[in-house]
């Protein structure tokens, strides 16, 4: 995917590229130790190139290469991000899209649900995350209780998430209902992606986290995607819905959709960071792929430190002014 703003012509080897690949993909890639190209070839895609452009800052994903990816049937990556350091690894290693999710509430505060997390609290996360990812676009999830009373109260909510927490796009919870929301929300100037299937947010509601949209139930999902995307929502992520529901609402919404526990069809996949990379411990969600265990390196990391420390090994003389 191309991520410049005068070109949608995107390849699939150019979805695979951090930094795309001219010069700025060079300096990234040098400061990362990655190549650029994310193809085996050079690191300034051999297009050669000056010092000067070397140091442009590297070309941001917008919605419309999202569109773009849906369009010319490519893939993008999606996933959580609610700091600095997470945010800047992920950006540099081309995930196209970073998610500050309401899931910080079970993720970074310790609450057991993502309802009772607030603006307050998710503001200072999405800053952190947009001040630190140069290319991805940032999508801020509008938290429980600040969007459901009114289109004024989600016009507010998510003018505060793009102007304080330098969000590029929202995301809120919830079906057709909330179509004329994601209106008022859009003609506004905030970038709406709309998230069906289970939503957390309702898991009282809904019974507990349960697949959506099996058998006769996926009209539903239809009809709630057909109504957001009509609304004017830039994408639909979809939860916890059988593959082939979710092939079927891909194909009748012209935007991109994203999946988590939703099959191969869609557009865009996501998954919380904590899940993906091991950090998380517990039962994983079915969904779930595990890339790493970092949970077990960081334990075996602090285990040693102590160690070193109780025994004395650390500091050494390398370590001591
Ligand atoms: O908050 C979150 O992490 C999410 C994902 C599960 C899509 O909404």
């Amino acid at each position: 995917m191309a991520s410049s703003n005068s070109s949608d012509s995107s390849t699939p080897a150019e979805l695979a590229a951090p930094y795309g690949s001219g010069p700025a993909a060079a300096s990234a890639a040098a400061s990362s130790g990655t190549s650029a190209s994310g193809t085996g070839g050079t690191a300034d895609g051999g297009t050669g190139g000056t010092a000067e452009a070397a140091r442009k800052p590297a070309a941001r994903i917008r919605t419309h290469h999202l569109q773009a990816a849906k369009v010319n049937g490519e893939r993008f990556a999606m996933l959580t991000a609610y700091d600095q350091y997470t945010a800047e690894i992920f950006d540099q290693a081309g995930i196209e899209v970073l998610l500050v999710g309401d899931s910080a509430s079970n993720n970074v505060f310790g609450n057991e649900t993502s309802l009772p997390v607030t603006v307050d609290e998710l503001l200072p996360l999405c800053r952190a995350v947009a001040r630190s990812a140069r290319r991805a676009l940032v999508v801020a999830d509008l938290p429980f209780g600040s969007y459901e009373v009114s289109t004024q109260q989600a016009v507010a909510t998510g003018v505060r998430f793009l102007k304080e927490g330098l969000a590029h796009a929202v995301k809120i919870e919830g079906g057709k209902f909330y179509a004329e929301t994601v209106r008022a929300m859009v003609q506004a100037g905030i970038p709406v992606m709309a998230h069906i299937g289970f939503t957390p947010q309702s898991e009282h509601s809904l019974g507990g986290y349960r697949v959506q949209g099996r058998g006769d139930d996926a009209q539903r999902l239809i009809d709630d995607a057909v109504a957001l995307a009509d609304a004017g929502a830039f994408s639909v992520l979809m939860e916890m819905v059988p593959a082939s529901t979710a092939a079927a609402v891909d194909a009748a919404v012209d935007v991109p959709t994203v999946g988590i526990g939703a099959g191969s069809a869609t557009t865009g996949q996501v998954l919380v960071w904590q899940d993906m990379a091991g950090l998380r411990g517990g039962k994983m969600a079915k969904f779930v792929k595990q890339y790493a265990d970092l949970r077990t390196s960081l334990s075996d990391a602090a285990k040693a430190y102590g160690d070193d420390v109780r025994s004395g090994q650390f500091p050494g003389p390398e370590h001591s002014f």
